[in-house]
């Protein structure tokens, strides 16, 4: 007994001082300079809480042996864990997003599972308050697991382009999810007070199917260029569903850290919604765009004037400013080494540069940081689209290297499905440069782009890191 108590001390303090490093950890990752510490805090403290629920495990009196528990658990660690670190290890910068929305999938999933074995467990036929409390949070974590696990998996699907971008759209979707929720909220209700498995499980089935088609379907709804709010969304859910399973197993860190991923997450998805001038509330009932419909796709904008390395170069060589708009683009073609030593040799000319960020730059919050900073660019001359977007008036020269939705104007168009979302000015700047393959793909919003057809705008058509390498080659001096 004795032994017992003391392990529940021990579990206490490290679940307390693991729930410090994540709270540390999450503030870490909030500033590019301390992010790399932030993760080494969360990684620690989520080691700590491993070998804390370990000790815990074995010092809890059981059927199975220590030697088996012990096995079962250094065999997840092992297969998990390494599955883990081979797919960290390997994952593209930008196959980051679809990884993200697999691991909140697990989430889901385990949180169902989790659910379903407290389901399975519970004592005896009789009824009690307490049992009802407890069969509502099975249901709830059983609830919010199933919607994450299948929201997730279409949004992996959307984003790896293993299924179309373009929103889905039922008729009366709005109310089919309402109806989905208000019926999975009765059938919680009607799981709470039943009695013993047998009554219990038609209901939790139930629930179970109506959530994992809610799931999909809202992400199914919701179109391309609103993805940046999914992907932060799910991780909202995934969160939620963590700390239901929590609730679940009584277990306080995985409450508290759940809380965090839930609160962060929802906090992540108000920031986007922001940055895509969109409210939450709009995103998830109303798809992407008006109903979905993709208008002024097939318009003629006249034709487009196509530059060389070489002119560029000795434009850039001319200016006195140049700003750098990058894009998904840059991060295909992995130019943004080429793009920093294009960055210092402009300086060393003289030349005032800085990087205009927007938002939702390429696939995933902070993308394009992630990149500059990769390469080394100075971070001080990285600005957020808010602080640059009034200084393209003034810029001689804007490279605008494999961005296109972020940088289309017909975004102030009503009518257009990227409506209302804010843009970097960069048609404004005397001179535009836009790198990008072929005058045939649209961005990531299926969108047509006018910028490429105005006066002031010159495309270098071909891989982005090929041209800025033909650029720093061809560079005078
Ligand atoms: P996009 O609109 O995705 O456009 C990418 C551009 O890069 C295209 O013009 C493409 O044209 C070009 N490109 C691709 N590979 C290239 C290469 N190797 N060399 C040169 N150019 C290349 O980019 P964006 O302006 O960054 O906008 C991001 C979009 O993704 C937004 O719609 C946003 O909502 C969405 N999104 C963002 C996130 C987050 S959280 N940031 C998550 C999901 C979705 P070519 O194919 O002709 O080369």
């Amino acid at each position: 007994m004795g032994g017992l108590k003391v392990a529940a001390s021990v579990q206490t303090v490290a679940y307390l001082v693991a729930a410090l490093l994540f709270i540390l950890a999450l503030a870490g990752l909030s500033k590019q300079e301390t992010a790399a510490k932030g993760n080494i805090l969360g990684a620690i403290g989520m080691l700590l809480a491993l070998v804390a629920t370990i000790i815990a495990v074995l010092a809890y009196p059981t059927e199975a042996s220590s030697v088996v528990i012990v096995l079962v658990l250094v065999l997840a660690l092992v297969v998990g864990g390494g599955i883990g670190i081979w797919r960290a290890r390997t994952v593209e910068m930008t196959g980051m997003p679809e990884l993200i929305a697999l691991l909140h999938s697990f989430v889901g999933a385990a949180a169902v599972l989790v659910g379903y074995n407290s389901f399975l467990q519970q004592p005896g036929e009789d009824f009690s308050p307490t049992n009802a409390f407890h069969m509502g949070e099975v249901g709830l974590a059983v609830f919010i697991g199933a919607i994450t696990f299948t929201g997730s998996v279409c949004a992996y699907l959307k984003l790896a382009g293993k299924i179309p971008g373009k929103p889905l759209v039922l008729p009366a979707r709005n109310l089919l999810n309402l109806l989905a929720i208000l019926a999975c909220l009765g059938l919680i209700i009607w799981f709470a007070w039943t009695r013993g498995v047998g009554a219990g499980l038609i209901p939790l089935i139930l629930i179970t199917i109506i959530a994992l088609l809610l799931g999909a379907h809202m992400v199914l709804a919701i179109g391309g260029g609103d993805m940046p709010v999914v992907v932060s969304m799910l991780n909202s859910y995934s969160g939620g569903a963590a700390a239901m399973a929590g609730f679940t197993l009584g277990n306080d860190l995985l409450i508290i850290t759940g809380a965090l991923v839930g609160s962060s997450g929802a906090y992540l998805s108000y920031i986007m919604c922001k940055a895509m001038n969109r409210s939450f509330i709009s995103v998830i009932l109303g798809g992407f765009g008006s109903d979905g419909a993709v208008t002024g796709e097939a318009r003629d904008y006249g034709s487009h004037t196509e530059t060389t390395a070489a002119e560029v170069a000795q434009e850039l060589a001319d200016a006195s400013s140049v700003i750098i708009a990058p894009g998904y683009g840059m991060a295909v073609a992995q130019a943004q080494y080429p793009v920093a030593e294009l960055t210092k040799k402009l300086r060393d000319n003289g030349t005032e540069v800085r990087f205009a960020i927007h938002p939702v730059a390429g696939r995933l919050p902070g993308h394009m940081n992630v990149l500059l900073a990769e390469a080394k660019v100075p971070y001080d001359i990285v600005e957020e689209m808010d602080d640059i977007n009034d200084s393209f008036a003034d810029t001689d020269v804007v490279l605008v290297i494999g961005a296109n939705d972020t940088v289309n104007p017909s975004a102030s168009e009503p009518g257009s499905p990227i409506a209302g979302m804010p843009v970097l000015h960069v048609w404004d700047a005397k001179k535009v440069i836009v790198f990008k393959r072929s005058m045939g793909n649209a961005g990531y919003a299926g969108v047509q782009n006018p910028l490429f057809f105005n006066e002031n705008t010159d495309m270098l058509l071909g891989d982005a890191k090929a041209s800025v390498d033909a650029i720093n080659a061809a560079f005078p001096g």
